[in-house]
């Protein structure tokens, strides 16, 4: 029998282990459960648009990875030949699927249906849509040429909405399939210095949360993912205000996480069929939140950045 000091003394350390085995337990489950839906990938046929750099080739490596049939689509195609050949010489043994590859301007709105037929015509169907294609922009409202605007429109929000038109008759044909739109946090807040970035973001997150309820009787997940910096060469390729190249890796850009931690990021989105997904920094994370609960302090907050004027990057 114990006595009353020992139960005293031994009672927080076997709830100490009890918590910490309970922690262990439901990390292990968290695992497990996280492995066998990637697992469920494969063999599923993933287009992705803008995988000739940055984030889009790192999904083409992801997915691929994953064992999916991964078939790679932009405008420059030397560049997805190079990234084609990148992830062959990457397959280990159970991932033999060469990766097709589509040349296609999500802006040339009459060419994409064809592109799509093409696309379908490889493995007979589409099961996974990524829409990544984008383009960045820097530059004051006041400065900004009307076209400046429409070019981000384009390739941001009408390239997502033409290229998702054409591939949604056949999920819905196939009975389900998941596809992804590639926000930004731009898309949950707006920073001064950013108008055509954020307002094409924020329509893409409009689009895909309607979208969403349409499909759901279909069986077709919508998950919007948006991070925060990552480092590509977004900043480089980014559109001023009148209309030049930015052509200059800002350091937000240069400290953001990689694109091969964002491309696993949206792999297990796509596997668990999450629908809304911020990755970045904690602050980043809940800046959408905060603006929902204090619109106020964020107002206060982007009037003191926009004083910093362009130079403003945190
Ligand atoms: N990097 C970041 O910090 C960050 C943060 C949040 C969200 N994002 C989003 O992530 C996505 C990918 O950007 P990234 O960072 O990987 O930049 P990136 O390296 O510049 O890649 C952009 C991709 O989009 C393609 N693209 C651009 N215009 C196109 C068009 N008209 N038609 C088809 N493809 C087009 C480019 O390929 P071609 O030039 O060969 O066509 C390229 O493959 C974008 O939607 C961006 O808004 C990026």
């Amino acid at each position: 029998m114990l006595s009353v000091q020992q139960h005293l003394t031994s009672t927080p350390s076997v709830l100490t282990a009890a918590v910490f085995g309970g922690l262990g337990l439901l990390w292990l489950y968290r695992r497990l459960t996280k492995r066998q839906a990637i697992a469920s990938l494969r063999d599923k046929v993933v287009l992705i648009t803008g995988a000739s750099s940055g984030i889009g080739e790192a999904c083409a490596h992801a997915f691929h990875k994953a064992g999916c049939r991964v078939i790679i689509s932009a405008r420059r195609l030397e560049e997805l030949e190079r990234v084609k050949k990148d992830v062959i010489s990457r397959t280990v043994e159970g991932q033999s699927h060469e990766p097709q590859v589509i040349q296609m301007d999500v802006t040339d709105f009459a060419s994409i249906p064809d592109k799509i037929q093409t696309a379908l015509s490889y493995h007979g169907r589409i099961d996974i849509l990524i829409n990544n294609a984008g383009l960045s922009y820097r530059g004051s409202a006041l400065e900004t040429k009307i076209e400046v605007y429409q070019k981000l429109m384009l390739v941001n929000y009408f390239g997502c909405v033409a290229v998702t038109s054409a591939v949604l008759p056949s999920m819905i044909g196939n009975k389900g399939g998941s596809i992804i739109a590639v926000s930004s946090v731009q898309g949950k807040i707006g920073l001064p210095y950013r108008t055509a970035y954020s307002a094409s973001k924020f329509a893409v997150q409009s689009y895909f949360d309607c979208l969403r309820a349409e499909v759901a009787e279909h069986n077709i997940h919508i998950g919007i993912i948006s991070p925060s910096y990552v480092q590509t060469n977004l900043s480089m390729n980014a559109v001023c205000a009148d209309n030049s190249q930015h052509g200059k890796l800002d350091s937000t850009t240069a400290k953001g996480m990689t694109p091969e931690y964002l491309a696993d990021r949206i792999v297990l989105q796509t596997a668990l069929g999450e629908a809304d997904v911020v990755v970045g920094p904690f602050l980043h994370c809940i800046g959408g939140t905060i603006n929902v609960l204090f619109p106020a302090w964020i107002r206060m907050v982007m009037r003191k950045r926009a004083k910093k004027g362009m130079t403003a990057e945190d």
